[in-house]
């Protein structure tokens, strides 16, 4: 589980979908496996690898796997080389109400990767913007969680209760589960509020802060709409320096983690 992120912040519009979407691409490109799973009814993650779920919703989804314990492996996709996606519905928006009342409700996901996940190098969980029975889901089948904040005034409004959440999955649920990091999305460096934010966000979070950081980009919006990852439609703009920088960024200090890991059992 140490190798699956889930991406969460209950805000809307703070780059959630986009990280996914970018930073898996940029682990796919440097090699490794990596499967994407799509927990938002919105299906934005689906759309940006140009997957479009139809009205009817008659192909398979995140939501049978949910809701009718339908195998992961028949709805993954793959979307680019290296790079899988298992999709949302449109259905998800009803999940929280229909598995109200299911017993073990927050495993749910954790379970359908369980048979699967070593088939994988990383795994993306792109949350919705909320902290309901999706969220949960994805934070106790995580390892690690991406925090994407979005430079701007109340940056860390919410934080606290984000936090706290994720405390009690830990307790509950999910005893290893860490923050893997704090990302600071739609960086504007010539704005002075921007860079007020990233101080006071690097002030609460010290060292939980990426280095990284991803300035607005406007090929990083442009790029869903033509339904490829940001290498594929603009490899030389920002948004790719920042991205492929993000994925270098946690691929050195796991291998570095891996390094100390062997040292110290060795
Ligand atoms: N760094 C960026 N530069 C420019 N536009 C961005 C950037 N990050 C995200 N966006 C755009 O902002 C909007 C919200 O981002 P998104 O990743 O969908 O947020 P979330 O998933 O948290 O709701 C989208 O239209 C997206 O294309
Ligand atoms: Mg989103």
């Amino acid at each position: 589980m140490e190798k699956t992120f889930a991406i969460v912040n209950q805000k809307g519009g703070v780059g959630k979908t986009t990280t996914t979407a970018n930073l898996a691409a940029g682990i796919a490109d440097c090699g490794k496996k990596v499967l994407t799973i799509d927990l938002d009814a919105q299906a934005n993650l689906s759309a940006h690898y140009g997957y479009i779920v139809d009205n009817n919703d008659t192909n398979l989804s995140m939501y049978d796997v949910l809701r009718h314990e339908t195998k992961l492996e028949d709805i993954i996709i793959e979307v680019e080389e290296n790079l899988y996606l298992a999709p949302a519905s449109l259905l998800l928006s009803a999940a929280d109400l229909e598995l109200g009342g299911v017993i073990g409700r927050e495993l749910l996901l954790r379970k359908a990767l369980s048979r699967i996940q070593d088939q994988f190098d990383y795994i993306f969980i792109d949350c919705p913007p909320s902290l309901g029975l999706l969220s949960l889901n994805g934070l106790v089948a995580a390892g690690r969680v991406i925090v994407p904040v979005q430079s701007e005034f109340l940056a860390l409004h919410g934080v606290r209760q984000l936090l706290d959440t994720i405390d009690q999955v830990r307790s509950a649920y999910n005893p290893s589960l860490r923050v893997g990091g704090v990302l600071l999305c739609l960086h504007d460096s010539r704005r002075r509020l921007s860079k007020s934010v990233a101080e006071t966000v690097r002030e609460y979070f010290g060292s939980l802060v990426f280095d990284t950081v991803v300035r607005t980009n406007v090929s990083l919006a442009e790029a869903p709409a033509k339904g490829v990852s940001i290498f594929r439609y603009d490899s030389r703009s920002s948004g790719a320096e920042d991205y492929r920088s993000l994925a270098e960024e946690i691929l050195a200090n796991d291998s570095e983690e891996n390094r100390l890991q062997h040292k110290s059992t060795a």
